[in-house]
């Protein structure tokens, strides 16, 4: 395989990143511009030194200067153009989480391009078929790089206006920092091994407890992202509001009431229309009974708007079901804490009796599953496991069809909760051609072994 789009970056240090829009595209782009109306950024991924206990500073990584890294948005059906710099001490990459793209644009090393090395950059340019909330992170030594700090939202705005007049974006990120802000360990085999090593203080948008300011009144878009490493947040909330669900993840649902709980896992997003209430008035944001933060109603001179519609349905290819092969996925734990060796992560889980070594660069020469390009694909989920995953495929969206636990009312999405022991079913038209990655996002599940590679040719 032949890796292109890698350059040497030379008398760039202390450039900053700066986020372009559709006039200035074209300085910075330096090859052929593909779409003028396009939105190009240049993204610089350094250490910077974040204050998020009060007082102490925490060598986080950051992408465009800030942990959680700058907001990318862009329309749908436009090209997103990056150009990513990196001056971190370690390589790393881009994946676009959720974004159906061309493989060589997906951003894991040594299947769709090389780590992009310190001082090196990497031209991410791709069209974005999906409208929703999306994110970014790397794929490489993930624990670590998304564990401190190098996670971002990416947001497609959809090609006409939704009715909603105001908009807040919530990354949901648990740090794993001490009381100083010195970083603890990312990863620990005994955590691993059951739900994943958590972090001890709750952020969102990168301040533990905020306080976020709407409109009094108005009907406001909240987009929730769980950027986390490891956390399923049983989001609520407490308060006099009336709220509905718009979209899980990447896409649109039918409009209803939020209700009591959503269990959001890692890389899972949710938006939702919140009424704000009278000003003065305080909405909880929380994860089971603990605050995250809030949403605080300000005096505001607008007058209130309606319930806006349901939002357009993204361009995904429906299964057909009738004639879709079946796929059995099985994920099971294989725990040997103990056997580690050193320098290489335990192997504590497997799909289908393999376990993913990140270690190996040739693990996405042998498939898990081989995919017929253009047919339909029912993949049946079945969790062996005393513990949640999220599983996400990269390069297609999947519908969720059935489960043996709960009621579901098909959706499309990048990412499915799969709940201790349950089994689902997922469909999909394998329409995009590549190796595309599977696995749980739990970050140390992943890298214990519970990923896959699919190939669709
Ligand atoms: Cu957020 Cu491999 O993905
Ligand atoms: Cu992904
Ligand atoms: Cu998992």
């Amino acid at each position: 395989m032949s890796f292109s789009r890698r350059r040497f970056l030379g008398g760039l240090a202390g450039v900053v990143a700066v986020g372009v829009g559709a006039g200035g595209a074209a300085r910075y782009w330096l090859g052929t511009p593909v779409d003028q109306a396009g939105v190009d950024y240049q993204l610089i991924a350094a250490p910077l030194d974040v204050e998020l206990v009060a007082g102490h500073q925490t060598p986080a990584w950051a992408f465009g200067g800030s942990a959680p890294g700058q907001e990318l948005r862009v329309r749908q059906g436009e090209w997103l153009r990056v150009r990513f710099i990196n001056q971190l001490p370690v390589e790393t990459t881009i994946h676009w989480h959720g974004i159906r793209l061309p493989l060589d644009m997906d951003g894991v090393p040594y299947v769709s391009q090389l780590p992009v090395k310190p001082g090196e950059y990497f031209d991410y340019r791709f069209r974005v078929p999906d409208a929703g909330s999306y994110w970014y992170h790397p794929h490489v030594a993930s624990s670590e790089e998304l564990g401190r700090g190098l996670v971002g939202p990416l947001i497609v705005e959809e090609r006409e206006p939704t009715g909603f007049a105001h908009e807040a974006v919530l990354n949901l990120k648990n740090w794993h920092v001490d009381e100083e802000g010195a970083f603890l360990p990312f990863s620990i085999p005994r955590e691993a091994a059951r739900n994943g090593t958590l972090g001890r203080l709750s952020t969102i948008n990168g301040v533990h407890r905020a306080t976020i300011n709407l409109p009094a009144g108005q009907i406001v878009r909240v987009r929730i992202l769980n950027l986390d490493n490891t956390a399923t947040y049983r989001l609520n909330f407490r308060g006099d509001a009336e709220m509905r669900l718009y979209a899980l993840d990447g896409n649109p649902i039918e409009p209803r009431a939020f209700g009591k709980d959503y269990w959001m896992g890692p890389g899972m997003r949710v938006c939702l229309a919140v009424k704000m209430p009278p000003a003065g008035e305080e909405i909880a944001i929380r994860d089971g009974p603990v605050r995250l933060g809030t949403l605080r109603s300000v005096p505001a001179e607008a007058a209130a708007t309606d319930w806006p519609p349901a939002l357009p349905a993204n361009p995904i290819a429906e299964p057909d079901l009738a004639n879709a092969e079946k796929l059995n996925f099985n994920f099971e734990w294989v725990g040997e804490v103990s056997d580690t060796t050193e320098g290489k992560p335990p192997s504590l889980w497997q799909i289908n009796g393999i376990a993913w070594d990140i270690t190996d660069k040739t693990c996405a020469d042998r498939p898990i599953a081989k995919l017929q390009l253009g047919k339909s694909y029912v993949l049946e989920l079945k969790n062996m496991t005393q513990y949640q995953h999220p599983i996400h495929l990269h390069g297609m969206s999947f519908k969720v069809i059935a489960s043996n636990r709960r009621k579901i009312v098909p959706y499309f999405t990048d990412t499915f909760l799969l709940g201790k022991n349950e089994r689902a079913q997922v469909a999909l038209v394998a329409d995009n051609p590549g190796i595309w990655m599977f696995h749980c996002h739990v970050i140390d599940h992943m890298e214990t072994g519970l990923m896959a590679a699919i190939e669709v040719a």
